[in-house]
């Protein structure tokens, strides 16, 4: 697909957890399509440091998701400064690698806090702008661990459900005003969350290869990859999607 089929001009679009991974990624491939983009993360000097790339045309923010307060400042300096929110991606999102006995409940309401409570704040601050211009674009960091079960991950995996559903829900919710929403479920994607997650393991080389072995096409998938499917998302080509459900994960599902 060539750049300017899918090419964002004139867009302004926040992407949470953008200083890092998946998030930093869409926000660099959104600047280059053209948007004007507001890099939210928690980690302020992270944000800063993706912005670095394109800093005519991404602003860095410290955003806490899970604080309303905080992600109500995120939407009110964006309105501020650009006037409007044309794209939201929720990316923000932190895992846990415990089956459901071991997790305690702090840890259970710390995951859906960042991964629920703050795609739902997200959404629900952005939303009213976007309802009084009749247009507006929602992406959803899903996985395809709110698609099937996967060892260890109790928590993730009902987390990143929800966020499936929400998906979908929102989608019909919003259809005639002009919202479009979609979720989108990577695979093992090579961010440096998968990094920290390997170096716990005993042997990392062994962890990294059976992470490989996992999809079909024997290798982790890029964070430009995800990007370039968001930027589909985002983009007027995807002007009939939503709802939708986009897996980029190197063939995993599809066995
Ligand atoms: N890496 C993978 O294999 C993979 C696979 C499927 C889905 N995902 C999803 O993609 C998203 C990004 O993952 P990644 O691998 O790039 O992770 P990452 O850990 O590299 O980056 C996540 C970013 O989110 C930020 N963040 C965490 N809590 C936050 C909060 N409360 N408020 C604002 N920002 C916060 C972090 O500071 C970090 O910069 C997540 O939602 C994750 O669940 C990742």
């Amino acid at each position: 697909m060539s750049k300017a089929m899918t090419a964002l001009p004139g867009r302004t679009a926040i992407v949470t957890g953008a200083g890092s991974g998946i998030g930093r990624a869409i926000a660099h491939r959104f600047a280059a399509a053209g948007a004007a983009v507001v890099a939210a993360d928690l980690n302020l000097a992270a944000a800063e440091e993706t912005a670095d790339a394109s800093p005519e045309q991404i602003v860095p923010h410290q955003v806490d998701v899970t604080d309303e307060p905080s992600v109500q400042r995120l939407v009110q300096a964006t309105l501020e400064r650009f006037g409007q929110i044309d794209i939201l991606v929720n990316n923000a999102g932190i895992g846990t690698t415990k089956d459901l006995v071991e997790t305690d409940l702090e840890e259970w309401e710390h995951v859906f806090a960042v991964n629920v409570r703050g795609v739902f704040l997200c959404c629900k601050h952005a939303l009213p702008s976007m309802l009084a211009r009749q247009y507006g674009v929602i992406i959803n960091m899903g996985s395809v661990a709110g698609l099937i079960g996967i060892p260890q991950r109790a928590a993730y995996c009902a987390s990143k459900g929800a966020v499936v559903t929400l998906t979908k829900q929102i989608a019909v919710a919003y259809v005639k005003q002009g919202i479009r929403c979609n979720c989108i479920c990577p695979g093992t994607v090579d961010t440096p969350w998968v990094e920290r997650l390997v170096a716990q393991t005993p042997d990392p080389e062994a962890a990294r290869r059976a992470l490989e072995r996992r999809q079909p096409m024997g290798r982790l998938v890029h964070p430009d990859e995800v990007a370039a499917a968001a930027l589909y998302l985002a983009s007027d080509e995807a002007a009939a999607v939503t709802g939708s459900i986009l897996v980029v994960d190197g063939g995993w599902m599809a066995q």
